[in-house]
């Protein structure tokens, strides 16, 4: 196996080079994000495997079905396999790749740690005030709305599978963004999701505000 910085280098120019072809909100910027969140979130946990936590962060969105066609799992066993990375790291890498979407279950996944950590780092990109602006750029990616007041919220939120599906962006919210506070897998990502969340709610309170201004007069 190469050197770990090599490796990790070298991943990284691939995944830089995929990604061009997302909307921003899941370009390159949030592929270090998560990388950074992830890494934080392993070393304050003292659990997992360093390498196998930011190949993971990395690769994650790598064949991503609402934008590529490719299969994540062979590209990056051909990717990794060609890096001489260890079989072990290598299944591991794929298992997150294959399993960190919302859409693949709501309950924290009881499996691997590093599954656990990236999939928080992953999810607490999507809260809080970058997960705001994320969400009204891939809404606006996809021509939503920001709001559509004739779709009454859903209270219970949906929940798994349906939120790409969102009627509008604020809808988003609770199909998705003020779920995710609960199922987060670590307590250092629990942490970090309450101020994220405490804020997506302020946010919210705010926007109905101006939205309704003048309304009751
Ligand atoms: P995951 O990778 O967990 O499956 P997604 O790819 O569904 O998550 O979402 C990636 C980003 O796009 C997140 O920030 C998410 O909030 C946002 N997003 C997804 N669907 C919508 C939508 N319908 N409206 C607004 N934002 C969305
Ligand atoms: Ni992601």
């Amino acid at each position: 196996m190469k050197d770990e910085r090599k490796i990790l280098d070298e991943v990284s120019r691939f995944v830089m080079e995929a990604m061009q072809k997302h909307d921003s909100g899941h370009g390159w910027t949030h592929i270090e994000r998560v990388v950074r969140i992830a890494l934080h979130i392993h070393s304050a946990e003292g659990r997992g495997d360093r390498l196998t936590v930011e190949l993971g962060a990395l690769l994650h969105d790598v064949g991503d079905h609402k934008f590529e066609a490719h299969d994540g799992p062979d590209e990056i066993r051909r990717l990794l396999g060609g890096l001489g990375v260890s079989s072990s790291v290598i299944d591991a890498v794929v298992n997150i790749n294959q399993n960190i979407s919302f859409s693949k279950g709501m309950r924290p996944d009881p499996g691997s740690v590093e599954l656990q950590i990236v999939q928080d780092a992953d999810r607490l990109d999507a809260m809080g005030a970058v997960g705001i602006a994320r969400a009204f750029n891939y809404g606006g990616f996809k021509g939503n709305d920001i709001y559509d007041p004739r779709v009454k919220i859903t209270d219970p939120p949906l929940l798994a599978g349906t939120s790409s599906r969102s009627v509008s962006t604020i809808h988003h919210f609770y199909d998705k963004l003020l779920l995710l506070r609960d199922l987060m897998n670590t307590p250092t990502g629990r942490k970090l999701a309450d101020e994220r969340h405490e804020y997506m709610v302020r946010y919210l309170d705010q926007f109905f505000r101006e939205w309704n201004e003048g309304m009751d007069k």
